[in-house]
Parts: structure tokens; C-alpha cells; sequence
């Protein structure tokens, strides 16, 4: 057997990508633009975008929220996951990324089908609970990590049984088998992940994903 390595980790990321991840002039573009603006180049990897794509597909979702839009790249797959009535609302601190992320979607012809919301995600949250907006069938956390404890408290709120919802971000390279994190965003996904082991509303899974190092990402259907 090979070592395992990063590199081979890698390699077996573009194994992956190759095989199963059709060329894509959109996504590609989204890319091109978001680092030509001067966005930070930490969108969803291909192959994690494709795996948002598939599971989004399965759950059949019709209205998907999203924490943490940047570029729109993981908004582009899940929004092509839902039907042309179906809706994602994505959640955009920055209104810089929120305006390269219109552009990106309007190009990508998935504006009507994609509202951004621009301002900090809780508060945002709030004010969608307190409207009493309609349930989403699945949700992508992918904002600042300190915050993802919080976020899905506030989203179980707006889901129902059968909502599906992923973390991002949730191994940092292994960053996580620390007992003292070095940093808050690591503690962020710690805390994340042992709420979501154990919530009582919810049944789950953390994944290991690879994009530069090892990473995972969480599912979990709300009971
Ligand atoms: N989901 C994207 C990547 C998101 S990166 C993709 O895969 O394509 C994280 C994003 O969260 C950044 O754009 C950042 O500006 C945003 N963010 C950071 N803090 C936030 C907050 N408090 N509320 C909402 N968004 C936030
Ligand atoms: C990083 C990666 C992400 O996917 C993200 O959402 C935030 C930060 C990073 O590698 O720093
Ligand atoms: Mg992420």
C-alpha cells in the first residue's frame, strides 16, 4: 500500500475530479472572476462541489440556505440542484463578495433562482426566524467558523423533519486532534462537532474531504 501523504491525497482528489466531475466553463469562470476581484480562494473544491450537488439532488431540495456565499461557486452547484421554481437564499457578510457572486450568478443564468442576503449571518437568521420565513430542505454552513455553533441553532429553526444540512471546513487539516486548539476557528469546528454528534434533533456524520489538506464535511437530517 502507499504511504499516505498529501500528495497522494491529492492525486486521489484528481482521480476523483477527473472521473467524476464533468468540465465546467461556468465554475471555471466563477473562479477566474472571484480571484480577479480579490476574493480569498477558498471555495468548495470541485469534487465538494460535486458531492453538494449529488446530496442536495438526493434530498430533492426545493428551497437550499446557504452561510457564506464568497464568489457564489458552491451557490452555482446548489442552485442547479433545485428545480427552476426551487430557490437558494445565501448568506454574505462582505458586500464585495455579495457583488461578485450576483455577477457570477447572472452570468451563470441562476439569478432568478438565488437570493443574496447581505449582512452578518446571525442577524440575518434572526430576522428570517422572527418572519417566520418558510423551512429550507437543505442547508450549506460555510461562514466564519466561530460562529457555526450558533448557526445551526438558529437553522434548525428553519428547518423541518428531513432537512438535510452540511458543515464545511469541520478537520482543518487535522487541526482538530488537538485538545487545545490553536486558534478560534479551529475551536469554532470543535464545538461544532461535538453539538452535532450529539444534538437530539439531529442524526450525523463528519466525512474527511481534501482541498490543499485534509478537511470533512458534516451531514446531518434533522429527526
Ligand atoms: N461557500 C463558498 C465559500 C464561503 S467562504 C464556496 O464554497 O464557494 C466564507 C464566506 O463567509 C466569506 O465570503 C465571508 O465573507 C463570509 N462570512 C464571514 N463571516 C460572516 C458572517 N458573520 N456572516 C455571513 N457571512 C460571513
Ligand atoms: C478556509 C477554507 C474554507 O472553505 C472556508 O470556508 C474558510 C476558510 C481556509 O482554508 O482558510
Ligand atoms: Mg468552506
Amino acid at each position: 500500500m502507499r504511504p499516505v501523504s498529501e500528495h497522494l491525497l491529492e492525486q486521489i482528489d484528481g482521480y476523483i475530479e477527473h472521473l467524476f466531475v464533468p468540465p465546467d466553463a461556468v465554475l471555471a469562470q466563477n473562479l477566474k472572476d472571484s480571484a480577479a476581484a480579490g476574493l480569498p480562494e477558498i471555495a468548495v473544491s470541485p469534487v465538494q462541489g460535486r458531492f453538494l450537488y449529488i446530496l442536495a439532488k438526493i434530498t430533492g431540495a426545493k428551497r437550499i440556505l446557504e452561510i457564506g456565499t464568497l464568489g457564489g461557486y458552491s451557490t452555482t452547484v446548489l442552485a442547479r440542484a433545485v428545480p427552476e421554481s426551487g430557490k437558494v437564499v445565501t448568506l454574505e457578510f462582505s458586500p464585495l463578495h455579495a457583488s461578485v457572486a450576483r455577477k457570477n450568478l447572472e452570468l451563470a443564468g441562476l439569478g432568478s433562482r438565488v437570493e443574496i442576503r447581505v449582512g452578518p449571518g446571525a442577524e440575518t437568521l434572526d430576522k428570517m426566524i422572527q418572519a417566520g420565513e418558510e423551512s429550507f430542505d437543505f442547508v450549506f454552513i460555510d461562514a466564519d467558523k466561530p460562529g457555526y455553533a450558533g448557526y445551526l441553532e438558529q437553522v434548525l429553526r428553519l428547518s423541518h423533519s428531513g432537512t438535510v444540512i452540511v458543515g464545511d471546513n469541520l478537520i482543518r487539516g487535522g487541526g482538530v486532534l488537538e485538545d487545545v486548539p490553536p486558534d478560534e476557528l479551529v475551536a469554532g469546528v470543535k464545538k461544532f462537532n461535538s453539538l452535532v454528534a450529539s444534538h437530539p434533533r439531529l442524526e450525523s456524520i463528519l466525512l474527511t474531504t481534501y482541498k490543499e489538506k485534509v478537511d470533512g464535511m458534516s451531514v446531518s437530517r434533522v429527526k
